[in-house]
């Protein structure tokens, strides 16, 4: 039996991350909510309902689980469409509540990262013509600054966006997410305007907080060449890691947003960034597929060695998340690890899954790169967008029709790892001995 631990380093941040519409529940001013009354939308007819009822006040109960697990930082987001239901109007009791939210956080010892915008946006924002208005930026920007005005004495680290590669594909190409379009020009259009909007909130932030640390959180989908050997796949596998992976970062470098044909000059944008957050998941596969335009010629798929997660949603790679830190260091700034989980409602992958990935970030850090913490997601099973209730990515099971949490082995597994610090073989060896050797050779 070995007997090792791999410790990280000290004051390194452990905790789980979240998102106000998958969590909170009646978020009844948001272009989501409208998009899940529409039939077919979501999976199975599903809505998104209380959710996990935090804004009927049950977040104090699952901070004091972040509490019993031995976490000391969470990743939240405050909900554009409450703070702003209509242009130009702030909800103050919307506000105290998230300052309520804070303060618990808080009183926690807790440290907060808070997104200001996490997929999901306020239905008249949508109506304007959401991300396509060219007045979206000062739009952000203004709800940017409310938030930042009247919370800022409680939180300093702030993510402007969630993964904005992502969204737009989901919600311009894909059409899964509001509005539901499949226009690759919308798409670059939305893509520009995003990126312009990080760049003005970081400089507002900056100018009202000067101490603020404010960062983005990417999607870093793991692409390799279906046949390494063909020029075709590696062609076609480095143009999407361009434009979905690499667009964002290289701005920050050269005051540029790249879309397909053309280079859009920001020179604010450099940088503006402070740190980088990643959100890693799966890799995929590309092979060349001169059928396939609207994916710039390339098809992805998944590895067949590469385990699947419990809907397919996910192609486990845990060795990935060295090689996106990796690329994630050429900023040369400080990374957090945003989200990383699995969906897996009877907890028979996530053990695993945990210390394969905690093993690759340890050696990230051993191998001194930059990054200051890990936000797993998530708590509590939640509302997972299109998908509905049909994946289950909680520590903590969820009943819906109760509202009670149960805490699945996870729960328990990542408790002691936050608690110590440290992935032991002793805790692989409980709750994951099926890796135990290939993670303690
Ligand atoms: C990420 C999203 C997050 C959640 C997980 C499973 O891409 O940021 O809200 O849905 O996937």
């Amino acid at each position: 039996m070995p007997n090792a631990t791999y410790t990280f380093p000290h004051n390194f941040l452990w905790g789980t991350a979240t998102a106000s519409h998958q969590v909170e529940g009646n978020n009844l001013y948001s272009d989501w909510w409208h998009w899940e009354q529409q039939p077919g939308k979501i999976k199975e007819g599903h809505t998104s309902g209380l959710a996990c009822d935090w804004w009927g006040g049950r977040y104090l109960e699952d901070f004091d689980r972040m509490v019993a697990g031995s976490q000391n930082a969470h990743r939240l987001s405050v909900e554009w469409a409450r703070i702003e239901p209509t242009p130009a109007f702030w909800d103050e009791d919307a506000l105290d509540q998230y300052r309520q939210m804070l303060l618990a956080l808080k009183a926690r010892n807790i440290q907060p990262m808070v997104t200001l915008c996490h997929y999901c946006h306020p239905q008249w924002f949508l109506e304007m013509g959401g991300w396509q208005n060219p007045q979206s930026v000062a739009q952000f920007e203004r709800y940017a600054r409310k938030v930042v005005n009247t919370l800022g004495d409680l939180c300093d680290c702030w993510l402007t966006l969630n993964e904005p590669n992502a969204y737009v594909f989901q919600a311009y190409m894909d059409g899964n997410f509001p509005p539901g379009k499949k226009d690759m020009n919308a798409a670059f259009e939305v893509g520009t305007n995003l990126f312009r909007a990080h760049v003005s909130a970081y400089h507002a932030i900056h100018n009202l907080q000067p101490g603020a640390q404010v960062g983005w959180a990417l999607y870093v989908l793991l692409l390799d060449p279906a046949n390494p050997a063909s020029w075709f796949d590696q062609q076609v596998t480095d143009q999407q890691h361009r434009l979905f992976n690499d667009a964002w970062p290289s701005g920050y470098v050269t005051g540029e947003y790249q879309t397909l044909l053309k280079a859009i000059p920001v020179p604010q944008a450099k940088g503006a960034l402070d740190w980088v957050g990643l959100n890693y998941y799966q890799r995929q596969l590309v092979r060349f597929n001169p059928l396939q335009p609207t994916h710039l010629f390339g098809e992805r798929f998944s590895h067949p060695q590469d385990e699947k997660s419990e809907t397919n949603f996910i192609s486990i790679h845990p060795q990935g998340l060295l090689r996106v830190i990796k690329w994630g260091a050429q900023l040369g700034l400080p990374m957090y690890i945003t989200e990383n989980g699995v969906e897996d409602s009877t907890d028979r992958i996530r053990p695993r899954f945990l210390a394969q990935h905690l093993r690759a970030l340890w050696l990230a850090c051993m191998q001194n790169y930059d990054v200051r913490g890990y936000f797993h997601w998530t708590l509590v099973d939640n509302f997972e967008w299109e998908r509905g209730w049909t994946q289950r990515f909680g520590l903590y099971a969820l009943d819906t029709a109760t509202q009670t949490r149960t805490a699945r082995p996870s729960a328990h597994m990542y408790a002691k790892i936050c608690r110590e610090n440290a992935l032991s073989s002793a805790v692989v060896a409980e709750y994951a001995p099926e890796v135990l050797a290939q993670l303690f050779p």
